[in-house]
């Protein structure tokens, strides 16, 4: 979000909003568990809570109150304790964290200082400050651990904490089940969105030869035909890497999918359900996303073709901030923000569809991609190494387009996330392409 047209001062108006939005999800996640659930490992993949809620303080001290305004630090000991790269997950339970009452009145002491430092921000003048780039990149950070923190709630035992309304029930899909991507030179990636985070950059023209292209997320239904066809006993579906992986682990259907007799069960948040048929299925791993497509007839989409499915507007011959154009998202258009804790159903949205007809490309679930994490040419990393530059390479696969739990303001056609192939405790799912025969 955030449009390049806004004025300094709708900008500081916008990294306000940005800010007090994050922050009450982040009380809400942490407010909605007692303390001894706050301070336990509810997964070795994931912090404790709240390590998530004093590294939030933790990096706005670091770049709203110490780089942007100069300010000492006030607590420099625990620095290292929220330092992502001294402590691996598994390790921080055994820290000696913030209990709570503290690591609350930590980031609530740092936000007052930073709005304070925001009011009197002049918004030019140094690449940190120009467009209000530090606020907004510590309100997308703020709401990148809100959905991690969603992810450590989803893998919590016990009953339900969190709750949410459904997404309207959707009319099945009878459009097109794909559509053809004209081949030719898109721009990808960008150069004038003001919060756009360093791997986002630079624009820079790509040739995509002409391919087909999902018109919704794979729904678990057709994911069921595949487990049902016996796609997970047969080697030929999987990379050597994925068979390895399938068998070590005995994988046989997504992650907290349980089978009941003749149906599929699963758990979210606290409550079992049957799984439903026409929900973009989550919760699968790079390696199942690839062996399904392959079962499929199909592959998985590149990073380049899915950015181009999701930007390329032929009329206008330019790329365009969003599938349905360059308006910040509303909720006609994408299923974004936990303002439902699962995707909507596969077809959903039709406002937020591309000009070719893809729906759901933002929002829902994370799209696994063909791609590895790499920059674009004339990348520079910005404002700091750790963001993007250190997971560069072919062990990291890009994921495109955004869950339900992100929030629009760390969400657009151009953000890149990544993950390594195995994991699946994240919010994610895929669509499928093939190359079109010229
Ligand atoms: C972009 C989601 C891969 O959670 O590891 C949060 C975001 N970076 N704090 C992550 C992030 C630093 C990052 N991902
Ligand atoms: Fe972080």
């Amino acid at each position: 979000m955030t449009d390049p047209a806004l004025g300094a001062e709708a900008l500081r108006e916008r990294a306000v909003a940005s800010l007090i939005t994050a922050r009450d999800r982040t009380t809400l996640l942490t407010g909605c568990v007692d303390g001894p659930e706050l301070t336990a490992q509810h997964s070795p993949l994931m912090s404790p809570l709240v390590w998530d809620l004093a590294h939030i303080g933790n990096q706005e001290e670091q770049w709203l109150l110490r780089a942007v305004a100069g300010h000492e630090a006030i607590r420099p000991e625990i620095d290292t304790l929220y330092d992502a790269f001294e402590h691996p997950r598994a390790e921080r339970p055994a820290l000696p964290l913030l209990p709570p009452e503290e690591a609350r009145r930590y980031a609530a002491d740092v936000r007052g200082r930073a709005l304070d430092v925001l009011e009197g921000a002049a918004f030019h003048g140094t690449r940190l400050t120009e467009a209000g780039f530090a606020f907004g990149m510590i309100a997308q950070h703020e709401q990148q651990h809100d959905e991690t923190m969603l992810i450590t709630h989803q893998l919590r035992k016990g009953p339900r904490a969190l709750t949410a309304p459904d997404p309207e029930p959707a009319p099945l899909f009878t459009g097109p089940s794909d559509v053809l991507v004209p081949g030719g030179p898109f721009t990808m990636g960008t150069s004038d969105e003001p919060w756009a985070l360093d791997n986002e950059r630079p624009a820079h023209r790509r040739e995509v030869p002409p391919f087909r292209i999902d018109t919704t997320p794979v729904t678990n239904a057709a994911y069921q035909a595949f487990i049902e066809d016996g796609g997970y006993d047969e080697p030929r579906w999987w990379t050597t890497e994925g068979w390895a992986h399938v068998r070590r682990n005995s994988l046989t259907a997504p992650l907290f999918w349980r089978r009941d007799g003749r149906q599929w069960l699963r758990r979210r948040f606290g409550v079992t359900e049957v799984v439903p048929s026409d929900e973009p299925v989550l919760h699968v791993c790079w390696y199942e996303a690839d062996a399904y497509a392959r079962w499929a007839g199909r592959r998985l989409p590149t990073e380049a073709e899915w950015e181009k499915a999701a930007r390329y507007d032929p009329a206008g011959d330019r790329s365009m901030r969003y599938p349905w154009g360059d308006a910040d998202p509303g909720p006609e258009h994408a299923n974004l923000g936990q303002r439902h804790l699962r995707p909507a159903p596969a077809g959903s949205c039709p406002a937020g569809e591309s000009p070719l007809g893809v729906r759901q490309l933002i929002g829902d679930v994370w799209e696994w991609t063909a791609s590895d994490f790499l920059p674009y040419p004339g990348f520079r990393a910005f404002p700091y190494r750790e963001y993007s530059e250190v997971f560069f390479g072919p062990e990291y696969k890009v994921l495109r387009g955004g869950s339900f739990a992100v929030d629009p303001v760390a969400c657009r056609g151009t953000f890149r996330n990544w993950d390594l192939p195995v994991r699946r405790q994240i919010f994610s799912g895929f669509r499928t392409a093939r190359s079109e025969e010229v």
